[in-house]
């Protein structure tokens, strides 16, 4: 009996280990970047916040409307905004993947850097692809830890 409990367990921790590396395959060729590859890039979240008497808490550095993660996946969006620092030189609407997101959501998450950010710690006076903070649909969603990690970044 407890010999059959030990196959069992086994047989189950197999098939947990087969669906936990498939959950994480990014060898799927749709799911992988192209590009200039930037390694060990914060990414964090922020929601729009649309009761705001401040545009720019939900509209872009162009008074375009944010576009969500969360409505990309409903297919409400053709691409979720991202900010980043567009004044060190980053043009408005560059397009970025990230292979993390893309492996997580197992579809390709067009990012496109339309929006303003600034970070005091980053001395530099090239691009700086170092942050990446992706709109997501509301204060809770920015709570995953799959949208706070340090991530690969492909231009
Ligand atoms: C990324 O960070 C890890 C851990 O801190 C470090 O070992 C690695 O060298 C870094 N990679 C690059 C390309 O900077
Ligand atoms: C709106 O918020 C931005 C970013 O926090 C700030 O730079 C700007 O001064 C604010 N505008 C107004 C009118 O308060």
């Amino acid at each position: 009996m407890e010999k059959r409990m030990l196959i069992f367990s086994c047989v189950v921790s197999f098939i947990s280990f087969i669906s936990t590396n498939s959950e994480i395959d990014t060898s799927r060729p749709e799911l992988s970047c192209s590009g200039r590859v930037h390694y060990n890039v914060t990414l964090a979240a922020y929601y729009p916040v649309f009761d705001s008497d401040n545009e720019s808490d939900y509209l872009d550095a162009r008074m375009k409307k944010l576009r969500t993660l969360q409505n990309y996946l409903d297919e409400r969006a053709e691409f979720v905004t991202v900010s980043m620092d567009l004044d060190s030189g980053i043009p408005y609407g560059t397009k970025l993947c990230i292979p993390e997101l893309n492996a997580k959501f197992l579809r390709n998450i067009p990012l496109q850097a339309r929006d303003k950010s600034h970070y005091n710690n980053v001395k530099t006076n090239s691009p700086d692809f170092s942050h990446v903070d992706i709109c997501v649909r509301t204060e809770e969603d920015t709570y995953d830890n799959s949208v706070n990690r340090v991530v690969t970044l492909y231009v």
